[in-house]
């Protein structure tokens, strides 16, 4: 859900950096040929992804949840010349999509993929992360938290997707929704930790940024 009325979104958009012709062409393609298409991030979120990713400069990015590529794409316009963008998704049949993007990109060899389970993959990544993004299983967020913690250090920046959930965080709690469960948990979790410091953007579906103290 956008939070955001069409037009102020509209408008938002024209003036703010244009959506790059590379990622035009995979956000239609994703439309044209991918499942929930929805999930990718889109114009104005994927602008925003590469602007903090520009301020903050990272040597080494991790992305949890890559769909077809578009956000990774984001992320890496502001990653440093020699860092690298690590990226998991559990989805095999989306590998070849986001590799044919990547590779059209200045980014190509920087970007590594990861197949398989995020939980199992990233306690095998031997790096230290400047900036996180983590988009994949909504109720498993408080547990990729708690095994990327010990990878990030003092400044490092956890991005995350979709923490207002279409509002549901706000509204009375289905029994059976555990996604709004977990995300309810995490929102607190990021707000009380004491090794963090964050703030909820409500843009597009609500975009926390959370600061490594
Ligand atoms: C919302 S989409 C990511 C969208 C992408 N970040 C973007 O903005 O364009 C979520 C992705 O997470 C992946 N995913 C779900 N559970 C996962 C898991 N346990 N490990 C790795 N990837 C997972 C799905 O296959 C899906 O492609």
């Amino acid at each position: 859900m956008d939070f955001l009325p069409e037009k102020i979104n509209d408008y938002v958009e024209k003036h703010s950096q244009p959506e790059p012709e590379l990622l035009q062409r995979l956000n239609r393609e994703t439309w044209q040929k991918q499942l929930q298409p929805r999930m990718l991030s889109g114009h104005l979120q994927g602008r925003v992804l590469s602007m903090l990713s520009k301020l903050i400069r990272p040597q080494h990015i991790l992305e949890i949840g890559t769909y077809t590529g578009y956000s990774a794409l984001c992320l890496a316009e502001g990653m440093q010349e020699n860092g690298e963008l690590h990226t998991i998704d559990i989805n095999e049949e989306l590998y070849d999509f986001q590799r044919k993007y990547f590779d059209e990109s200045p980014f190509g060899k920087q970007i590594f993929q990861h197949l398989g389970n995020a939980l199992e993959i990233i306690p095998k990544l031997e790096k230290t992360f400047d900036l996180v993004f983590i988009d994949a299983d909504k109720n498993n967020y408080p547990n990729y938290l708690e095994i990327i913690l010990p990878k990030l250090k003092k400044g490092s920046v956890i991005l995350s997707d979709n923490v207002l959930w279409s509002g549901k965080v706000v509204e009375d709690l289905k029994e059976d929704d555990e996604d709004t469960k977990a995300l309810l948990q995490y929102n607190k979790l990021l707000n009380e930790h004491p090794k963090l410091e964050t703030v909820i953007l409500p843009i597009r579906d609500g975009l926390a940024i959370s600061r490594v103290l």
